[in-house]
């Protein structure tokens, strides 16, 4: 992969106002989905909370340097970073969406456990875990969320830290943003991997928008398998096909359905596509 080493931005942790702001305006444009038909890509309400979040994330102080951890410049950590996205836990339906190929499961309960074994098989102490939204599908009146935070209490307990860059699923339509127990949540970081420009978003976001920053790349989540591999992606995120551009940490996309590095993820084989 080609790497671009301008835009050197060390040492910061803060998300570049302009792009976390330009991610909240690509959410709100029309787009066209997997039917063929153009759509708003995410409801204003949805948005709104979007920002509330990205407004309550500036004021907070973060524990960790993320671009450093990323690179490998911080000699306090000693852990790794890994990503994933689009668990679903509790979303029986998404067995049968992405088909049983790619979830290989008989029932959400298998599903669930599964994952959450994967997780806990492959973090250590050390480690930061970065999940790039959409965790659960679990029913919850009171907005507790009860069986998804005993699962995140118990794959926190296996780790130093756990970020949620939230997604469309993540957010409870009379609650706002789920409570799901991360130490941190956030809209979008802009992050920086080694001089490389990083754009983290649940959505992924179109090259006009990344272009903002030169050379930025985009590690997102919400395309699942099935639509990943849908020829309309190419009408929606054109770009130049030998520059590479989107980095997926969708769940069906990871090896072994398991949490990994960025730089696994960007030595995973397949397509390297501008989405
Ligand atoms: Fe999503």
């Amino acid at each position: 992969m080609e790497m671009k080493k301008e835009s050197k931005q060390k040492g910061s942790r803060k998300s570049n106002p302009d792009l976390a702001e330009s991610y909240l305006t690509f959410l709100g444009t029309q787009h066209l989905c997997q039917d063929g038909k153009m759509r708003q890509h995410a409801p204003t309400k949805l948005i709104d909370v979007f920002r509330q979040v990205h407004l309550e994330s500036q004021i907070k102080k973060p524990k960790y340097d993320l671009s450093a951890c990323i690179s490998g410049t911080d000699p306090d950590f000693k852990g790794r970073v890994l990503w994933l996205s689009d668990l679903h836990w509790f979303h029986e339906n998404i067995i049968k969406f992405v088909g049983h190929n790619k979830r290989p499961f008989e029932n959400a309960e298998e599903m669930n456990s599964v994952i959450l074994a994967n997780i806990l098989n492959t973090v250590s102490h050390e480690d930061i875990v970065i999940f790039v939204g959409d965790i659960t599908f679990e029913k919850s009146e009171d907005g507790t969320y009860p069986l998804t935070n005993a699962m995140l209490r118990e794959i926190r307990s296996r780790c130093a830290h756990m970020i949620n860059v939230i997604g469309n699923h993540d957010v409870d339509k009379r609650n706002g943003v789920m409570k799901l127990g991360f130490d941190e949540v956030y809209s979008s970081l802009t992050l920086d991997f080694s001089g490389t420009p990083i754009l983290v978003s649940h959505y992924p976001v179109d090259v006009a928008t990344l272009d903002m920053i030169p050379g930025c790349i985009n590690v997102h989540g919400h395309l699942h398998a099935h639509l990943w591999e849908s020829p309309l992606l190419d009408s929606l995120y054109p770009a130049d096909s030998n520059e590479f551009r989107h980095v997926s940490a969708n769940l069906e996309t990871l090896t072994n359905l398991s949490p990994m590095t960025l730089n696994e993820l960007i030595a995973r084989p397949g397509p390297k596509v501008s989405l």
